[in-house]
């Protein structure tokens, strides 16, 4: 049985990398064995190339070509054994951040991060066989998207740790952004919408409701983390 691969999505400081642990009990309750994981990152080649890319000043083009670097080694080294493996992928960002952030957010050419997300993302023999679900794009089964007002998000994010080079963006950035992921996200019925603007345990029972509504959950645990 092939595994299921879930992401989570929003801009910074829309709270989705809190609930990750929950998620990944909730999981293992169900007898599912969990793979965590977050983007860019997930292998060591992956993780070096995470901290150039969230330091260092470069153009559009170059950040975008890192983070689909560093997803090529992790799509091939962790994500795609895990879902052969039957495990439950979760992974903190994917290709939607891309799209977001360098696309929306940098006013990078979509259409060169399309064709990047083909070639990591696309399985073809001769690109040395991305995907075992064949020449079907590798896309997440099930995006959970964190949407929280950017000056919200701004708020959050003050004096809760040393900005990294997006954190330290001005809130119009993150304006551009947050219209990538609801222009993604209207395009993809694997988008759930999840308001974080709600408490924690609020969001955290409309997490549990959309995986038992998807039928990913045996049931509803109800219960807060
Ligand atoms: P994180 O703080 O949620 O781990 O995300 C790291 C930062 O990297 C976050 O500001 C978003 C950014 N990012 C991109 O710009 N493009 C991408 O493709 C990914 C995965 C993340």
């Amino acid at each position: 049985m092939r595994g299921l691969f879930l992401t989570l999505e929003g801009i910074d400081g829309a709270g989705k990398s809190s609930h990750i642990d929950a998620l990944a009990v909730l999981f293992k309750a169900q007898g599912r064995t969990v793979t965590r994981t977050r983007e860019p990152g997930g292998t060591p080649l992956a993780e070096t190339l995470r901290g150039l890319i969230l330091e260092q000043p470069m153009d559009a083009l170059t950040e975008s070509l890192l983070v689909f670097a560093a997803r090529r080694d992790h799509v091939l080294k962790v994500i795609e054994p895990a879902l052969a493996r039957g495990d439950v992928v979760l992974c903190d960002r994917f290709t939607d951040a891309t799209f977001a952030y360098q696309g929306a957010g940098r006013g990078f050419d979509t259409t060169v991060l399309s064709t990047l997300e083909r070639w990591v993302q696309g399985g073809r023999a001769d690109l040395g066989g991305a995907s075992s679900a064949g020449n079907a794009l590798l896309q997440p089964d099930i995006t959970l998207w964190f949407d929280l007002a950017p000056a919200i998000a701004a708020e959050r994010l003050a004096g809760a740790r040393v900005p990294d080079k997006f954190e330290s963006q001005p809130v119009e950035f993150f304006r551009r952004v947050a219209a990538g992921y609801a222009e993604r996200a209207a395009g993809a019925e694997r988008f759930v919408r999840i308001d974080a603007s709600q408490a924690r345990d609020q969001v955290w029972q409309q997490i549990e409701a959309a995986l038992f509504d998807r039928g990913l959950i045996a049931r509803s645990t109800g219960a807060s983390i």
